[in-house]
């Protein structure tokens, strides 16, 4: 059976910093207790004008050009986000438009902070069972207009960003194992409400604005260490490897002291970790392959390299992945 292997990644980040002591002048929060509790210290915020496709755009053309592909190679446009530009027409069918990707289907999905390795999932069925060659996979959001300015405790997390893979057809192992799974009982822990008129839910928002982001953020750190560690796990078992095998580990940066949590419940150092959150925050599904594409640049993977990419969020789902670079 022919694999599934990233063959080109690509970012963005907006220009635009709130730092630390721009969100201490907008709530009643300090420096000390964000870095403390969180590990952030700015957030890349996107302009005014500046949306969801956009910035997709510009990572899925950078993740083309990385693979040494053009847009008219792309079967399938797979697009991540919480924060579309419109319910219809899905962002993904704008940037296939904005691309030139005139040979590709394409579709939106929402798996939140999940988004990534969801998204690989799906890229790998499609690329095993031969229907495609070259499927592009895009995770973007402007959180920052779903965030409410006045919910200290949620605003200090979010930044904007766009991260893409392409995932292509090779001989080689690329994505050896994948573990995608949700636990929609809990899935109030994080809402933004749509069409849905629902007073309860409205009311815990303090600006009282529904499409804002609201978070029970105990609950989801509880969730989020043991659902990361698990599907590590997993996803490790799978490929038939240990802890020693993997050179380095990607996790979601939503917070420092959730991913310290998790690896110590994995059993591995510190120096296995990519971790960025300190300059961007937590960016939803964009974070992992923002975080992967600046482990490339930065000669932190090697051809052979064997990844672990875990993430959890909204819904709440998770997911875990293992690569061979
Ligand atoms: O992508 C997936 C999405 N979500 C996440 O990853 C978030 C998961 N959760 C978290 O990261 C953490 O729960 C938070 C960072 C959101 C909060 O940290 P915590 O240790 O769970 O704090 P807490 O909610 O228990 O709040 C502790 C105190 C409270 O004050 P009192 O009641 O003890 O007086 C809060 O009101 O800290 C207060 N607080 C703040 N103080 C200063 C909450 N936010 C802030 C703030 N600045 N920004």
């Amino acid at each position: 059976m022919v694999n599934a292997k990233i063959s080109g990644v690509g970012g963005y980040i907006p220009e635009k910093v709130y730092d630390n002591a721009y969100m201490e002048s907008i709530v009643d929060t300090n420096d000390e207790w964000i870095t403390r509790r969180t590990g952030i210290k700015e957030r890349h915020i996107s302009a005014d004008n500046e949306y969801t496709t956009d910035m997709a755009t510009i990572a899925g053309k950078r993740a083309i050009e990385n693979a040494g592909l053009t847009a008219e190679d792309i079967d399938l446009i797979l697009l991540a986000t919480v924060t579309p530009d419109y319910f219809t027409p899905a962002c993904s069918c704008i940037v296939q438009h904005n691309l030139g990707a005139i040979n590709a289907a394409a579709f939106d999905y929402n798996a939140a902070c999940s988004g990534f390795v969801t998204g690989l999932t799906i890229a790998k069925q499609f690329i095993q069972t031969g229907t495609y060659k070259n499927v592009l996979v895009i995770c973007a959001d402007v959180l920052s207009k779903a965030t409410d300015y006045k919910d200290r405790a949620t605003c200090v997390l979010f930044g904007d960003a766009a991260g893409a893979a392409v995932v292509s057809a090779s001989e080689e192992r690329g994505i050896i194992s994948t573990d995608i799974g949700a636990d929609g009982s809990s899935g109030l822990a994080i809402t933004s409400l749509a069409y849905r008129d629902d007073e309860e839910e409205t009311e815990k928002r303090v600006s009282r604005k529904k499409d804002t982001i609201w978070m029970a953020g105990q609950a989801v750190m509880k969730f989020a260490v043991k659902a990361m560690a698990d599907a590590s796990q997993r996803v490790i078992d799978e490929a038939g490897l240990t802890w020693d095998d993997i050179e380095l580990v990607i996790p979601h940066q939503a917070n420092y002291r959730i991913v310290d949590s998790a690896i110590k419940r994995m059993g591995i150092s510190k120096d296995k970790v990519f971790l960025n959150l300190e300059k961007y925050g937590n960016t939803s599904a964009s974070c992992i392959p923002v975080a992967l594409t600046q482990a490339v640049e930065q000669g932190k993977i090697k051809k052979g390299d064997k990844i672990v990419l875990v993430g959890f969020g909204g819904g709440l789902t998770w997911g875990a992945a293992v690569l061979e670079w």
